[in-house]
């Protein structure tokens, strides 16, 4: 299946655009990534007109990039703007694809469509990332060789949580937790609500929960949105108090395909306490990081494997439970969104 053009990705966080230059493969497309002087960041197709080489492999020359080859120099719309060795007049024909980007919520996102049609604003909404008064954050990235749309499907069936990673529901009753699935224009929303939650002493303590109860309320609310982009709102709080007296880590998981079969993903999580502890949020980005590539990552290389080269999980007729309502929800947008823009013709499939 072809992937959505028309849509924001992220390219890469803020954080990164401190180096002169990087180079990442999205959607099939190689792009180079820079910020300019004035603090812009800027993204233009990684491959020189001249002899085909990556960009990446020149460097900076004030706000351009200058091919290591021959010496073809681009801004940041991909213009060519110097070509010492030849008269001006190849310059226009020099140019090089660039592409809208912009900069929200600390991350850098690419709109890999029409530079005309980018509208910031419909970025989704992960303003927790600014809040930087009540909240702590860390980001993070993990390579996955698998489809996009698999970490998506894993994202939206918590259920997973229980048997993938056991240590995070120890003591709790799983099958007394609820779920509720709903969609809101392209959004779908995957609502769990753990009603009796377990939280030891020493996880109280670390979530700055204080002594109490063992037994707490929960949620880990997903949003999901297009292409792939998620915000898993988690909170734990005491029985009979709000949401806000408790402990919140607000998460993101930002999905974006580097091919049809592997993915960047990149994630940051949020917490309410602890907020000048800088080993806080560096210890919480190496539990991420190691969940990801020892737990969630090896499940969907594993699946892709089985599938080999195709990305299209549901043509493979699996079996469809109960918990998959939101994943299969958000794929049928996805394939509705990638079919209109192809101009096709939208067919209801049978299992809708
Ligand atoms: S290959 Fe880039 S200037 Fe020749
Ligand atoms: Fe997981």
């Amino acid at each position: 299946m072809p992937f959505l053009k028309n849509t924001w990705y992220v390219a890469a966080s803020a954080g990164e655009l401190d180096a002169p230059m990087v180079s990442r493969t999205i959607c099939n497309q190689p792009i180079v990534l820079f910020r300019n002087s004035d603090g812009t960041p800027a993204a233009i197709h990684d491959r020189c007109p001249h002899r085909f080489v990556p960009l990446s492999m020149g460097k900076r020359v004030g706000d351009t990039i200058q091919c290591g080859y021959h010496g073809l120099a681009f801004d940041g719309t991909g213009a060519c703007v110097d070509a010492p060795h030849d008269d001006d007049s190849q310059k226009a024909r020099a140019c090089i694809k660039g592409y809208a980007v912009a900069e929200k919520h600390k991350w850098i996102w690419i709109w890999m469509g029409e530079a005309a049609d980018a509208n910031p604003d419909l970025i989704p909404d992960f303003g927790f990332f600014d809040e930087e008064d009540t909240i702590a954050c860390c980001q993070g990235y993990t390579h996955m060789k698998g489809n996009y749309q698999l970490i998506s499907d894993n994202l939206l069936d918590l259920s997973h949580i229980h048997y993938l990673h056991p240590e995070v529901h120890q003591g709790s009753n799983f099958e007394d937790f609820t779920n509720k699935v709903k969609r809101d224009g392209d959004t779908v929303y995957s609502m769990l609500y753990r009603h009796h939650y377990h939280i030891d002493a020493a996880k109280r303590g670390m979530f700055g929960l204080g002594e109490g109860p063992e037994d707490v309320e929960g949620q880990g609310h997903s949003r999901w949105d297009v292409p792939g982009v998620l915000f898993v709102d988690t909170a734990f709080w005491d029985h009979g108090k709000t949401i806000d007296e408790g402990y919140r880590t607000p998460n993101a998981h930002l999905i974006t395909p580097e091919t049809e079969t592997s993915s960047h993903y990149f994630w940051g999580s949020g917490r309410t306490y602890m907020l000048d502890v800088p080993q806080v949020t560096e210890m919480a980005a190496a539990v991420m990081k190691n969940v990801f590539e020892t737990q969630d990552g090896p499940m969907i290389e594993a699946q892709q494997r089985d599938m080999g080269e195709s990305t299209d999980f549901l043509n493979h007729k699996p079996i469809i439970l109960k918990a998959d309502a939101a994943g299969v929800m958000a794929r049928r947008i996805m394939q509705q969104k990638i079919r209109a823009e192809a101009g096709e013709t939208i067919l209801q499939d049978a299992a809708e």
